[in-house]
């Protein structure tokens, strides 16, 4: 298997710890290059914002477990796409003194994949394995011994001469993450002894957000510039800090290179990003549901078939930030755009449509 360390830069002089991805489908080239955003994470617990209550509880289970000096509780993280699921784990490996393995449960096909990795494990390392929710039946019963015993199964030879041995691991911490914590099966969720959601994120935190990452890109930004941003970004960091790359863009080829509220605007409105922040996907999601089933109950895959979109791509990517901001509900009978949608969108709701709400 591939392997690839991509290091952290360290705002502390001591010496930090390697982070490996894993990502067997990248060539040796692609792996070589560290991904430039991996310096805009935040390296500490500390430096990152937002999410506190989550903070806290990982702040106490990482000062009881190194006060045990054992390794810390797995720990399942779960919530929508880029709210910093995999900054959390690489922030507990550091703030632990481990390494930490990345890697994505599709590419844990075969028994080696996975027993490889957790045999490479030094003690109290994290392993976070993203996707968790798509592990093959198969890894899943290798990590079960693995997270309850710190042990594996393996399965020596085919046939009758197969003999299984137990090999003993070291103790180590499994970060899995996912968008759909319904989707993972009760044993393997019943296993980690933290389950925390990560919540959407406060304008006020984004803005602070979109303030630490323009000062990381040396990016002259205003008070308006980061809040016009904030309001932007559906909640989510990595929303932000991609919007804020792009509108650096703008501001160095259209404007005198600051951020300001009046360039964010401009250059959102170019990019298709409405103010709430809804972009092309999003509005044409509400707008199929209004226009063509009278704004619902439409069921997931009728709306998925009528606007090309994966059905699984509409419900873990699109519809939890709609459903937080209540332009979309979730019903029995299908999908509903609320009154709130309808204006957004420049509709009138009908009647039939305000007494649903
Ligand atoms: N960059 C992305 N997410 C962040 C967070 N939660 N805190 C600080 N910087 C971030």
């Amino acid at each position: 298997m591939a392997i690839i360390s991509s290091h952290q830069p360290s705002p502390t002089p001591e010496p930090q710890p390697r982070n490996e991805l894993l990502t067997p489908e990248k060539t040796s080239e692609e792996q070589a290059t560290v991904q430039p955003d991996e310096t805009l994470r935040p390296q500490r617990l500390a430096d990152y914002i937002g999410q506190r209550e989550l903070k806290e509880v990982l702040e106490i289970a990482m000062l009881a477990a190194q006060s045990r000096g054992e390794a810390l509780d797995h720990l399942l993280l779960y919530g929508p796409p880029g709210l910093g699921k995999t900054t959390m784990a690489l922030i507990l490996a550091s703030e632990m003194g481990v390494d930490c393995k990345i890697t994505t449960a599709p590419s844990l096909e075969r028994p080696r994949d996975i027993v490889g990795l957790l045999v490479s494990l030094k003690p109290g390392d994290v392993l976070f394995i993203d996707e968790i929710h798509r592990l093959s039946p198969m890894a899943e019963e290798l990590l079960y011994p693995a997270m309850e015993d710190f042990r594996v199964d393996i399965t020596i030879g085919k046939g009758k001469t197969a003999r299984t041995r137990s090999l003993a691991l070291q103790p180590f911490t499994l970060v899995g993450a996912t968008t759909r914590v319904g989707a993972l099966t009760s044993p393997l969720r019943d296993r980690f002894g933290l389950v925390q959601r990560l919540r959407f994120y406060e304008p006020e935190e984004l803005t602070l957000i979109v303030e630490r990452t323009a000062q990381l890109l040396k990016t002259p930004l205003t008070d308006e510039g980061s809040i016009e941003i904030a309001l932007r970004s559906r909640g989510t960091p990595r929303i932000a800090n991609r919007l804020l790359k792009r509108v650096r863009d703008y501001a160095q080829v259209k404007a005198e290179g600051t951020v300001t509220g009046a360039v964010a605007r401009l250059a959102l409105e170019l990019f298709n990003v409405d103010p709430m922040g809804l972009d092309w996907t999003d509005r044409r999601l509400l707008t199929v549901a209004i226009e063509q089933f009278g704004g619902g109950p439409v069921g997931l895959e009728t709306l998925a078939a009528a606007t090309g979109e994966d059905p699984q791509t509409i419900e873990e990517v699109y519809e939890p930030y709609l459903m937080q901001i209540g332009y979309l509900a979730r019903t029995p009978r299908g999908r509903v755009a609320t009154p709130a949608a309808w204006k957004h969108l420049g509709y009138d709701p009908p009647d039939r449509q305000l007494s649903l709400f």
